[in-house]
């Protein structure tokens, strides 16, 4: 068994394990997985619903050689990493939505979940929850229509261990990737797989702010261009964007 790595059976979250073990000091790559959560955390302040036996539900600490204001360039590389390791094993093409969610054309499969406070200066967590084994029954009915899961796409079980333990060394080589490469190389692979590029978005800012318009995609700085329908091009930094209907 690998010390850094935490297996749960069931818990509130993983993000905030992580959280808890990176302000005792553990180590770049330690892990925490879970069988399931009861309080499972979503961008946004969203609640991330996580049933038993058929999601991935892992956090994984990270020490970047990375300036803490540039910590939000690990979404995407997280997005990058868990699209690579699904593809390998997999054998399909994952997508990506800006900023961080895992997409298979129109259906979200999984989400990145970064967070870290303030006495854990030097590290963060990234929290990974994919959808891996569930069949379409399975999803409440206000999502069934936008969400997918590994299953679905390959029609086969997958193994949430094997899954696991491959994320989790694709995230640390990805990181150092980044150390080494630099972000726009990143965001370079990131765009390649982009679901949204080209569609029609609704932006809905933090604030209130709304904006429609075509999506040209994300800058080598991670920030989504949006050209409205005056030709205005908003650079958009945060906030969760959908498809305008
Ligand atoms: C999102 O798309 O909103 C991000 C979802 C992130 C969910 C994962 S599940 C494992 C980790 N622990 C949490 O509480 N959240 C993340």
């Amino acid at each position: 068994m690998d010390p850094d790595i935490i297996r749960l059976e069931s818990t509130d979250s993983t993000n905030r394990v992580a959280l808890d073990a990176a302000e005792r000091g553990a180590a770049h790559g330690t892990a925490v997985i879970a069988g399931s959560q009861h309080a499972g955390r979503g961008r946004l302040g969203k609640s991330w619903i996580s049933p038993s036996g058929t999601g991935l539900y892992c956090s994984v600490v990270v020490r970047p050689e990375l300036d803490a204001a540039n910590y939000p360039q690990l979404s995407f590389v997280a997005g990058l990493a868990v699209a690579v390791t699904i593809d390998r094993i997999y054998g399909l093409h994952t997508g990506l939505k800006w900023p961080n969610d895992i997409y298979f054309s129109t259906k979200k499969c999984g989400g990145i979940l970064i967070e870290s406070r303030p006495a854990t200066a030097m590290s963060a967590v990234v929290g990974i929850g994919l959808n891996v084994n569930t069949e379409a029954a399975m999803f409440p009915d206000e999502i069934r229509e936008r969400a997918t899961s590994l299953f679905l796409q390959s029609g086969r079980k997958i193994d949430i261990e094997s899954l696991f333990v491959a994320l989790r060394k694709e995230l640390v080589t990805h990181i150092a990737w980044l150390e080494t490469a630099g972000f726009a190389v990143i965001m370079k692979q990131w765009r390649q797989r982009d679901v949204f590029l080209g569609k029609r978005l609704e932006w809905l800012s933090v604030s209130g702010e709304r904006v429609v318009g075509e999506s040209l995609g994300p800058d080598d700085q991670g920030l989504l261009h949006v050209r409205s329908d005056d030709g205005k091009i908003h650079q958009i930094l945060s906030g969760d964007v959908t498809l305008a209907p």
